[in-house]
């Protein structure tokens, strides 16, 4: 059923586990994530990102994962979330297709436009009943950084201003930046537990770690003890698809046929999906 990301995150939080945001980009992904989800018995967040959006359509790509939901595992919390939302008419216009949770990403943001930025998305979504995720610090992407030595110090939340960011704004859950990164971008060597449990002191609000992809089992339950009760995953979904459609695209079984080629690539997907929910504890949660 789909549920409200807010009621996710309180019960995860409270229970001392932590759920996956997993991007979808089109039904093979959501198929996947959603039979993970499943299997798993596991609360799951879906979500989409603007560039999904435009390539799917918004409409379309937000309806084909509540069908999904609906019809195939309507007894599995599913809450489904704009990711990395940069604008306040991208905010409006999930609103009117009827997204329960955005992020607003105003993090590349001086301190002060990001807290204006985000208070005015609030005020809109919560009048609406949707919740809002805001970010503070930058989880940086591959190509953003300015050299290979990173100036972590620069990038990372900084407790005390997080405090004030989640008083003012009045957001639901904060992305944290102690180290992560997105994608292929080499993060900290070891992340910052004790900004960390500074920031989850003063703020206590459900916190997001983006950049989860390649985050394992020992850093993970590190952090879930010090307030993360969300880990984002896109690229190791994206990795999945593309390794099984390069490993069969010539295979004569696949007879051109379309659908064997992407059931394989849905089932790869399946399983990263699966292996993660392991790791953040929150099998048999439903
Ligand atoms: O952080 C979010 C995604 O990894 C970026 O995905 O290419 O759909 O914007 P996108
Ligand atoms: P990865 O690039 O590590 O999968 O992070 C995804 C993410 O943070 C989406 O918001
Ligand atoms: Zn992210």
């Amino acid at each position: 059923m789909i549920v409200s990301i807010k009621e996710i995150l309180t019960k995860a939080r409270a229970g001392g586990y932590a759920v996956g945001a997993f991007n979808t980009v089109n039904l093979e992904t959501t198929r996947a994530i959603v039979d993970a989800a499943k299997e798993m018995r596991s609360p799951v967040i879906i979500q989409i990102t603007e560039k999904t959006m435009e390539y799917a359509g918004g409409r379309m790509i937000y309806n084909i994962v509540k069908n999904d939901v609906e019809f195939y595992a309507s007894e599995i919390p599913v809450g489904i979330h704009l990711d990395h939302g940069k604008s306040f008419e991208i905010i409006q216009h999930c609103a009117q297709i009827g997204f329960g949770s955005v992020m607003y990403d105003g993090s590349r943001k001086k301190y002060e436009d990001n807290e204006e930025a985000t208070k005015k998305v609030v005020e809109f979504c919560h009048e609406k009943g949707i919740d809002v995720q805001g970010e503070l610090g930058s989880v940086l992407y591959f190509g953003e950084s300015e050299s290979r030595e990173m100036n972590w110090e620069k990038y990372m939340t900084d407790p005390i201003l997080a405090e004030k960011f989640v008083k003012d704004t009045g957001i639901d859950a904060l992305a944290v930046a102690i180290g992560n990164a997105h994608g292929f971008l080499r993060e900290r060597p070891e992340p910052d537990y004790e900004r960390l449990e500074k920031i989850n002191e003063l703020c206590n609000i459900p916190l997001i770690l983006h950049g989860a992809s390649d985050w394992e089992n020992g850093r993970v339950a590190e952090v879930i003890k010090r307030g993360i009760t969300c880990f984002n995953v896109d690229t190791a979904i994206r990795m999945a698809f593309f390794d099984r459609i390069i490993n069969s695209v010539k295979d004569e079984e696949m007879s051109f046929d379309i659908r064997k080629l992407l059931e394989g690539a849905r089932e790869a997907v399946k399983e990263t999906v699966k292996q993660k929910i392991k790791y953040f504890g929150s099998e048999g949660k439903m």
